[in-house]
């Protein structure tokens, strides 16, 4: 397909916005902050940045740079580039993505009960949720289904109009409104005292705390947060235009992405060591973190809050939803490109595979039964937390690893060079090559082969 027939961005912040939204997510609002708390902060945290710039931005170059030299989705793209061997690595991305979306929908959905649940308490009037409250929300099978089929629908409607000025015009206004509300939320929490034990548990490192499985989680979090490892930027950048820097357009997306992730930690940390009791509650469903702390923020301690209460989960399901898009592209795309499909037909069937996952996931939070026991991975039990530790930790990973290798010496220095506009190597291209050769796969294969066989580093 030539360019021409494609859409492409409107501009550069086209598709650093773009890219932004399909990172900036569920992973950073709602996932970053519960895994951080569940593995003690600190050390996480410092592995966490370590991964996104070792192994974060040099593939998402490296994605980018695959995109948009070939202007296809994935599969396509390392078909023609490596050749059939190589279209391995487009499929496992579709199939990450696939199981991604199925279970990224289902905690979607949540961020649209709690819109409602704030505007109930914004006409009339807040009350402390009773203890148990958030458990008892996702025993409840048929509104867990309702809420996720919801979003998918949002989603698939998103995704069958194709990229373009709608997604485009949204972001730039959407992205700006979230980072103004966070920066608010934590310059809020800076007043109130438990602002310093959150400074400390988030920044101060304690590697005694930090297993394996730790490292294991921060760097799928990486991955995961930044939209890498199943060729979401070989998408994207195959709608980016030639004359734009890779680098830059990196380097954008990456900074913004963990900035957001970050503030949303000082926020709800500070928030539970403030608020008595608030510990509590969280404790027994750390994975309900974003939607049981920041209520307390709005209704009780934040000028305003009650306006914002309401936006603020408008936005995180606006965020989730640049998401879910991105991750509908390249599934939806697959079929396009391969099999000539009209989008209303490759959306229709994506959708409806999904959301079979989905309903699995969705069902699979309550206290007993078949789905919520299931456990695969020791400590992951249910589908929801089994299908994400599979898609982030190992899938991802994986498809990272590969696709550094393709890039770093498949592709090989000369193709590069070339697509990043350089006439001949500096150091600073030097030093990404031999990050996407050796580093970042190196990094990748000796941290899933120490998990895999079970040993620890120590
Ligand atoms: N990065 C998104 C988030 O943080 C999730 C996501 C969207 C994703 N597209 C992806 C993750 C592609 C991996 C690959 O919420």
């Amino acid at each position: 397909m030539t360019h021409s027939a494609r859409d492409s961005w409107g501009s550069r912040a086209g598709f650093v916005l773009a890219a932004a939204g399909s990172a900036v997510g569920l992973g950073n609002l709602w996932k970053f902050p519960y895994i951080t708390w569940n593995n003690d902060g600190g050390a996480f945290v410092v592995v966490y940045l370590l991964a996104v710039v070792f192994i974060g931005l040099p593939l998402m170059m490296s994605e980018i740079l695959v995109g948009r030299s070939t202007q296809l989705s994935p599969v396509p793209a390392f078909a023609k580039l490596g050749g059939r061997l190589w279209s391995g690595v487009g499929w496992l991305g579709v199939a990450s993505g696939a199981v991604i979306q199925s279970y990224y929908m289902v905690i979607a959905g949540w961020s649209l009960s709690s819109f409602v649940q704030c505007l109930g308490w914004t006409f009339k009037g807040y009350s402390l949720p009773p203890d148990g409250a958030f458990d008892a929300f996702l025993s409840n099978g048929p509104l867990q289904i309702g809420l996720t089929l919801i979003f998918t629908l949002l989603t698939a409607f998103i995704v069958y109009r194709g990229i373009g000025g709608g997604i485009e015009n949204a972001t730039k206004v959407l992205m700006p409104a979230l980072l103004i509300i966070l920066l608010y939320l934590v310059f809020t929490t800076l007043t109130m005292e438990g602002r310093n034990q959150a400074l400390a548990e988030i920044f101060i490192p304690d590697f005694s705390e930090l297993g394996k499985e730790g490292f294991l989680e921060a760097m799928g979090q990486a991955f995961f947060s930044l939209s890498l490892g199943l060729g979401a930027m070989v998408a994207y950048g195959s709608y980016m235009g030639k004359k734009e820097s890779i680098f830059k357009s990196a380097l954008w997306v990456v900074v913004l992405d963990t900035v957001v992730a970050l503030l949303c930690c000082i926020a709800m940390f500070t928030i539970i060591f403030s608020v008595p009791g608030l510990e509590n509650r969280v404790s027994g469903s750390t994975i309900g973190m974003l939607f049981i702390t920041l209520p307390e923020l709005f209704y009780t301690e934040m000028p305003g809050g009650f306006l914002l209460g309401p936006l603020f989960f408008v936005l995180v399901a606006f965020a989730a939803l640049t998401s879910t898009i991105s991750l509908g592209e390249v599934t939806t795309s697959l079929l396009i490109d391969r099999k000539g499909w009209s989008r209303v037909r490759a959306t229709l069937v994506t959708t409806s595979v999904v959301f079979v996952g989905s309903i699995l996931a969705a069902l699979s939070l309550g206290a007993n039964g078949l789905l919520s026991s299931f456990t695969v991975f020791e400590g992951k039990a249910g589908v929801l937390s089994t299908l994400d530790h599979l898609a982030a930790n190992w899938m991802l990973p994986t498809g990272g690893f590969l696709i550094t290798l393709f890039v770093g010496w498949k592709l090989g220095r000369k193709f590069c060079l070339e697509e990043l506009g350089l006439e001949k190597p500096n150091p600073a291209f030097t030093v990404w090559l031999w990050i996407v050769r050796i580093v970042a796969p190196a990094a990748v294969l000796i941290l899933l082969i120490n998990v895999f066989m079970g040993k620890d580093f120590s």
